[in-house]
C-alpha cells in the first residue's frame, strides 16, 4: 500500500503519474487534506476535472474508490445502509415452515435477521468499514436536500454511525474525502466550514495543451495549441454552454479521427458540435472565429 503524500511535490509528482495534472492549488489542498483529516469540496462549473480528481487521488494513494452519486431524493437507505427485506422474509418463512418440530426460538431468527448476512452496505458505510485505504468521493453533493446534508456532516465530522441492531460503527481508516458540486445551489455553513475549499475553473492555455498532449498522446503538439486557444477564445463569449476541457479532449479526438492536423474555418465550421452543445452557441461562435479561410478545392 502506498504511503501518505510526504508534501506538495509528492502530491505533484503521484498525480501527475496517475494521469491528472494539478495546478499548485489543487496540491496545496491535496496535501493539506489528508494532513488535517479534512473533507475536499470541489466547486465549478462543468467538465473542469472535479470528479477525475477524487480518481486521481484514488489511484496516487492506491486507495480503493467508493463513489457515492449524489441525486434528488438520495436517502439514508440508498447512501448509508439498508436491511435485505427479501432476504429477511425468506428466513422468516424458512423459520416457520421448517423446523416446526424443532421449534427454533424467535429471538435466535430476530438475532439472524438483523445480523451482518442481511445488511446491504451503501457507499458511506462501505468507505467507513472498508479495511483498505479509501477515497470517498460524493459526486455532486449540491443535488441532495439538506436533510441529507445534515445526514453527511454527522457522518463526516465523527467518521462513525450508528446502526441501531448493530451498534457504532467506526472508521477503520480516515478516508480522503473528496465533495463535488456545481453550484446549482447554496450548501450550508456548516457543510462548508468542514471543509477545504477548491474552485476548480478552466485552466490557463498552457495547462489545458499539456492537459490534451497527456491525455491524447497521439495529438500533435501544434494542433493541440491551436485548439486549446480557439477553445480559450470561445470561452470569452457569453455562452449557453462554454466548452469544458472534456469538450476540448473530445474536439481533439475527433479531429484526428478525421485525419486534421491543423483546424481552418471549414473544420471548425463542420466539427463546431463536438464543442458546443447549443445551436445558438454554435452560431455565436461561427460569427467570431477568424480562421484562415480552407484551402481553394481545384
Ligand atoms: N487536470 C487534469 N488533468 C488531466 N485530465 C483532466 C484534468 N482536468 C480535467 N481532465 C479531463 O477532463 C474530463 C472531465 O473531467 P471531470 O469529469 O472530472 O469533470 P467534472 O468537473 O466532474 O464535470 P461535471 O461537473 O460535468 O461532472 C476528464 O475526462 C479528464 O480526463
Ligand atoms: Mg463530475
Amino acid at each position: 500500500m502506498s504511503s501518505e503524500f510526504s508534501g506538495v511535490t509528492d502530491v505533484r509528482d503521484r498525480l501527475t503519474a496517475a494521469g491528472y495534472l494539478p495546478d499548485e492549488a489543487i496540491e496545496t489542498v491535496v496535501y493539506l487534506a489528508e494532513r488535517l483529516r479534512k473533507p475536499i469540496l470541489v466547486e465549478g462549473p462543468a467538465g473542469v476535472g472535479k470528479t477525475e480528481l477524487a480518481k486521481a487521488i484514488a489511484t496516487a494513494r492506491d486507495a480503493d474508490l467508493v463513489r457515492l452519486q449524489c441525486y434528488e431524493g438520495l436517502d439514508e437507505a440508498k447512501a448509508l445502509y439498508e436491511w435485505n427485506y427479501k432476504k429477511q422474509l425468506l428466513r422468516i418463512t424458512h423459520a416457520r415452515g421448517g423446523d416446526v418440530a424443532g421449534g427454533e426460538a424467535w429471538d435466535e431468527v430476530e438475532d439472524d435477521l438483523f445480523g451482518e448476512d442481511y445488511l446491504l452496505e451503501r457507499p458511506l458505510l462501505k468507505a467507513l468499514r472498508n479495511p483498505r485505504q479509501t477515497v470517498l468521493l460524493v459526486d455532486e453533493v449540491d443535488k441532495v436536500d439538506f436533510e441529507f446534508e445534515a445526514l453527511l456532516l454527522e457522518i463526516l465530522s465523527d467518521f462513525q454511525v450508528t446502526i441501531p441492531e448493530l451498534g457504532t460503527v467506526t472508521g477503520t481508516h480516515h478516508p480522503i474525502v473528496v465533495l463535488t458540486s456545481n453550484n446549482t445551489r447554496e450548501l450550508s455553513e456548516a457543510l462548508k466550514r468542514r471543509c477545504l475549499y477548491l474552485y476548480l475553473d478552466y485552466p490557463s492555455v498552457e495547462r489545458e495543451k499539456e492537459i490534451v498532449l497527456s491525455r491524447v498522446p497521439e495529438a500533435p503538439e501544434q494542433l493541440a495549441e491551436q485548439l486549446v486557444r480557439i477553445v480559450r477564445s470561445l470561452r470569452q463569449l457569453e455562452l449557453k454552454k462554454p466548452p469544458s476541457i472534456s469538450e476540448t479532449l473530445d474536439w481533439t479526438r475527433t479531429l484526428l479521427a478525421l485525419g486534421f492536423e491543423h483546424v481552418d474555418e471549414q473544420v471548425a465550421k463542420s466539427t463546431m458540435n463536438v464543442l458546443l452543445k447549443y445551436q445558438q452557441d454554435v452560431d455565436k461562435a461561427t460569427g467570431h472565429l477568424r480562421l484562415p479561410p480552407s484551402p481553394e478545392m481545384n
